[in-house]
């Protein structure tokens, strides 16, 4: 689905300059691209402060330990998304209420939201989800009627921006009470290995955020509160201080990649391309469609067999997941979820596509499609 091979030789040089420095300080732990990655991604979200560490579920995990958010504490989050988003939630013994999705942006329902407020609802997790923004001019106004933390997983959407009614632009993940993304190597910034950060306006949650990253300590070996080993490597950090400087370029690529499988699937009655809501750009993570009356396994099989990848993001909903069988949640019906889960498949998406490669996937869609 991506060609990270490709995009490194692009940067080849940059890069291995980067990693011997750090080889040859051997500072491999916390060394200083960490903190300086941690500055230039701060000063490109424009939000106060980044606190790096392992990986993205790390960071939604540390937002909600960060949080101080209790066992029995009801966390609202899409079932549509990657299992990492209520994972946390689980492994932290909160309770998940898996809410709707707009069957447009993929993107959590606000009217679904209000519904599930209950006495003990502490949060709110939105999820960009494919790269696109949730729709957090609502989700705000909902957190603030009932005084609820909004952590948004912008795992998928890094350098997406959302438009404010009154017109104010913020990058998603520096809106909500705290942001958590991830570096993983297919995301939009991408590292060669994991990595993640958590991203806040707030002073007093982002010492909180780098104690509990850091074993709960501030000074070496006085543990304050319980925390956990969550660090981003020096080589990572170096690493994607490099990337940073291309994010704009590599997303404006993927829009690229995105409008060229647009104009040829237009018109198209079995397809519903991705739609754009007005207060969002769209980075494209993922180029998802919606297939209508079409046979999606048959579908994938006959691109597989021309080596052309697809992926079903996500087959299975949070909801429907055996991991919280045992949790003895009420039963739900999430009927756009369960429809998006049916219809949806992602094509190959990446800064370094090429027409030729692009023409043959979409000829090959098609083919399939209009047989
Ligand atoms: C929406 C979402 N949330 C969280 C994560 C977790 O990130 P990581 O794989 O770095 O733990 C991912 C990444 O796969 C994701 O797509």
């Amino acid at each position: 689905m991506v060609d990270t091979k490709s995009q490194y030789l692009n940067i080849k040089t940059e890069v291995d300059s980067a990693i011997h420095e750090v080889l040859d300080t051997a500072a491999y732990i916390n060394g200083k691209p960490v903190q300086e990655f941690a500055v230039a991604l701060s000063n490109y979200l424009n939000v106060k402060h980044t606190i790096p560490c392992a990986n993205g579920t790390d960071a939604l995990q540390i937002a909600m330990m960060t949080l101080n958010l209790q066992p029995g504490d009801e966390v609202i989050t899409p079932s549509f998304t990657y299992i990492a988003t209520t994972e946390v939630v689980a492994l932290l013994k909160l309770t998940p209420v898996f809410v709707e999705v707009d069957p447009k942006t993929f993107c959590i329902n606000p009217e679904s939201v209000r519904k599930a407020i209950t006495p003990k609802t502490k949060a709110i997790v939105p999820v960009h989800l494919y790269g696109h923004a949730a729709p957090m001019e609502a989700i705000m106004q909902i957190a603030k009627e009932h005084n609820l933390f909004v952590i948004e997983d912008n795992a998928q959407a890094i350098g997406c921006d959302y438009t404010f009614s009154d017109g104010t632009v913020k990058k998603t993940g520096t809106i909500g009470t705290i942001g958590a993304t991830s570096f993983y190597p297919s995301k939009n910034l991408g590292a060669y290995g994991d990595g993640g950060a958590i991203f806040t306006n707030d002073d007093e949650l982002a010492h909180k955020m780098k104690m509990i990253a850091n074993h709960g300590q501030q000074k070496r070996y006085y543990h304050e509160v319980v925390g956990c080993n969550s660090r981003l490597d020096t080589l990572q950090a170096a690493i994607l201080n490099i990337k940073l400087k291309h994010l704009d370029q590599y997303n404006k690529a993927r829009q690229a990649v995105a409008q060229f499988y647009n104009n040829a699937f237009a018109n198209n009655t079995k397809i519903i391309t991705p739609f754009i809501a007005d207060y969002s750009t769209h980075v494209y993570h993922q180029y998802t469609m919606q297939l209508v009356g079409v046979n999606r396994d048959g579908l994938s099989e006959f691109l597989a067999a021309q080596k052309i990848p697809s992926m079903i993001y996500y087959p299975v909903p949070g909801h429907k997941q055996e991991m919280f069988a045992s949790f003895g949640l009420p039963k739900i019906e999430l009927a756009i979820t369960d429809q998006l889960t049916n219809c949806v498949i992602s094509l190959p998406v990446h800064t370094e596509m090429d027409e030729e490669q692009l023409s043959f996937i979409t000829s090959n869609v098609l083919n399939f499609i209009n047989q």
